[in-house]
């Protein structure tokens, strides 16, 4: 009885539809160059750079300064990111600008006196952030890449700040559902920030953002990190017993990286190492399922995807015990994406049943999903690629508004483990190797990627959606290279998730036929459904050479282009 109602709760949960008919879609096409990234507003920043003569790294600037203006939950100068690029010539690089702890954090700064982990301390409010790493980041690859001059890729997110833009419904909706908290964290009035509804069509402007961007623009990483904006915030950490200072702002460094290679089906996958955890599981979870025909077993049917979320049970399991900051603990990387090592984590995968999560690791983890974080994927006339996460980590970050400079903090310390075996917002677990040290750089899941075939750009792609994001971008992948979509298809088609605690499937409606749901039922996987997974922002080179973007429907995304 028992059985037949778990099967029939499976048909509604999972299925309430019949399979998606998946009519192709064709995303925007076009000859030379694209920028692809959550806001029509950003991508034509970008744009604009592009046709300036400005290259892809230029036009990821200007996009990213502009995101931090017109879609605040996610773009930011308060936050951080990752960039992996491939240039023209072939060489890839991988900048690392993630937040980094305070000087005066602890390892148990969020442990209450009985013992427990007090989680409202690391999401929300000044003690969640980290020390601000986009500003720095932006420089670095401007010094080291850009073509145009700085000022030119800060000045259009100034004229937005400056002169108002106009709110699409979802940015609206973002608005009025953090209100409360904006007036609850902030210790100045966020008064650009609130009205009494706002509505799509309305103008929104944001004057001391734009004199804290025009201080970027002239001053460069001084105009955030030190003076007048960097006062501002440690003015504000001090009225609200946060700990960034000023020498926490002075000496923070983005750091240049070797990105992560692989080898997939005869292509090249280009991502980024640790302090993400990103590339080491994506290529875990290729390595995975490289052995399987998945092209001849059909896209998430029931083999595939039983498949697939073996393979994240298993790389999951690895990330919470092996993944850290390199610079603090020894992270083992190499062997982690060797082939060899998931052909034995593989040997215990029954094509006909599942393994449960506590026979792969304990535990039992609840999980909320607050996954705001933003992608942008760029290619230039030159084929030069760039493609770059970045993140506030919950929608608006902390929540808290810097009195007089305008901008959002992040809440980036809830990526670190706060105690080991405790879910973060995103229900994923940690040890030692993401235990909070001052100056150290959390977790993150953050997957910029970039993938070549014969020695040429094939795929730019990335999305937000915290512990998502790994499993979106392996579905993009698996679903470019094996299921032979193209670009807008692959971000279209309904996406499915998994990450060993909990041990769960969550899964868009449409991911699934019926049928296929139930057999995976049989096999023992229980579902969830939920909203939308991943905001994926992707370009596809075609055989002729022409772009194609695939801009998420689950958003404002946008692909611009020439
Ligand atoms: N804050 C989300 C991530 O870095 O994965």
């Amino acid at each position: 009885m028992n059985r037949i109602f778990t099967l029939l709760l499976a048909t509604v949960l999972v299925s309430c539809q019949t399979k998606e008919v998946k009519t192709p879609v064709v995303g925007l096409t076009t000859d030379n160059a694209m920028v692809v990234s959550a806001h029509p507003l950003a991508s034509q920043a970008g744009l604009s750079i592009l046709q300036k003569g400005g290259n892809a790294v230029d036009a990821a600037i200007a996009v990213q300064f502009a995101l931090a203006v017109v879609h605040p939950s996610a773009g930011n100068i308060g936050g951080g990111g990752f960039m992996v690029a491939r240039f023209k010539d072939g060489s890839v690089d991988a900048l690392d600008y993630r937040e980094a702890a305070p000087e005066k954090a602890t390892t148990n700064m969020y442990i209450g006196e009985n013992g427990e982990a007090i989680s409202e301390l690391s999401t929300a409010g000044h003690l969640a952030s980290g020390i601000p790493g986009t500003v720095a980041g932006l420089e670095a690859s401007h010094k080291k890449y850009g073509k145009l001059d700085w000022k030119e890729l800060v000045q259009p997110a100034i004229d937005l700040a400056n002169k108002g833009f106009t709110l699409t419904e979802m940015e609206a909706d973002g608005l009025n559902y953090a209100a409360e908290s904006f007036k609850k964290y902030s210790t100045v009035a966020p008064d650009q920030f609130l009205k009494e509804k706002w509505v799509a069509g309305d103008s929104i402007w944001n004057k001391d953002l734009g004199h804290t961007l025009e201080l970027i623009r002239d001053n460069g990483r001084a105009g955030f990190y030190e003076g007048a904006t960097a006062e501002n915030i440690v003015a504000e950490m001090e009225r609200g017993n946060g700990l960034i200072s000023l020498n926490d702002l002075k000496g923070y460094q983005a750091i240049w990286r070797t990105p992560l290679t692989s080898e997939y089906r005869g292509h090249k996958i280009i991502s980024m190492p640790p302090p993400s955890s990103g590339g080491v599981a994506l290529i875990q979870l290729l390595n995975s399922v490289s052995p399987y025909t998945i092209s001849e077993w059909g896209w998430n049917s029931a083999k595939s995807a039983h498949l697939m979320v073996e393979a994240e049970r298993r790389a999951y399991a690895d990330r919470a015990f092996y993944l850290g900051d390199p610079d603090f603990f020894d992270v083992p990387v190499t062997s982690l994406i060797e082939q060899s090592y998931t052909d034995n984590r593989m040997e215990s995968y029954n094509p006909e049943a599942v393994t449960p999560s506590s026979a792969v690791k304990e535990g039992a983890i609840a999980m909320t999903e607050s996954e705001q974080t933003t992608h942008l994927s760029i290619v230039d006339k030159d084929g030069n690629a760039v493609s770059v996460t970045t993140t506030l980590n919950g929608g608006y970050g902390s929540r808290v508004i810097v009195g007089g400079s305008g901008f959002l903090l992040n809440n980036e310390m809830d990526d670190f483990s706060a105690k080991p075996g405790v879910p973060n917002m995103y229900g994923a677990i940690g040890g030692e190797a993401n235990k909070i040290e001052p100056g150290k750089r959390m977790l993150s899941s953050m997957t910029p990627t970039i993938v070549e075939k014969d020695g040429k750009i094939l795929m730019v792609v990335g999305t937000p959606g915290g512990t998502t994001i790994i499993t979106s971008v392996f579905q993009i992948i698996v679903d470019v290279i094996d299921h032979k979509m193209g670009m807008q298809e692959a971000v279209n088609a309904k996406r499915f998730h998994s990450q060993w605690l909990p041990d769960v499937v969550s899964n868009e409606q449409g991911a699934f036929t019926e049928e296929d749901s139930l057999q995976l039922v049989k096999m023992g996987h229980k579902f969830r459904l939920r909203g939308s997974i991943g905001r994926v922002d992707a370009i596809l080179v075609l055989p002729d050479g022409r772009l194609e973007g695939g801009a998420d429907p689950r958003g404002d995304d946008t692909a611009v282009g020439y």
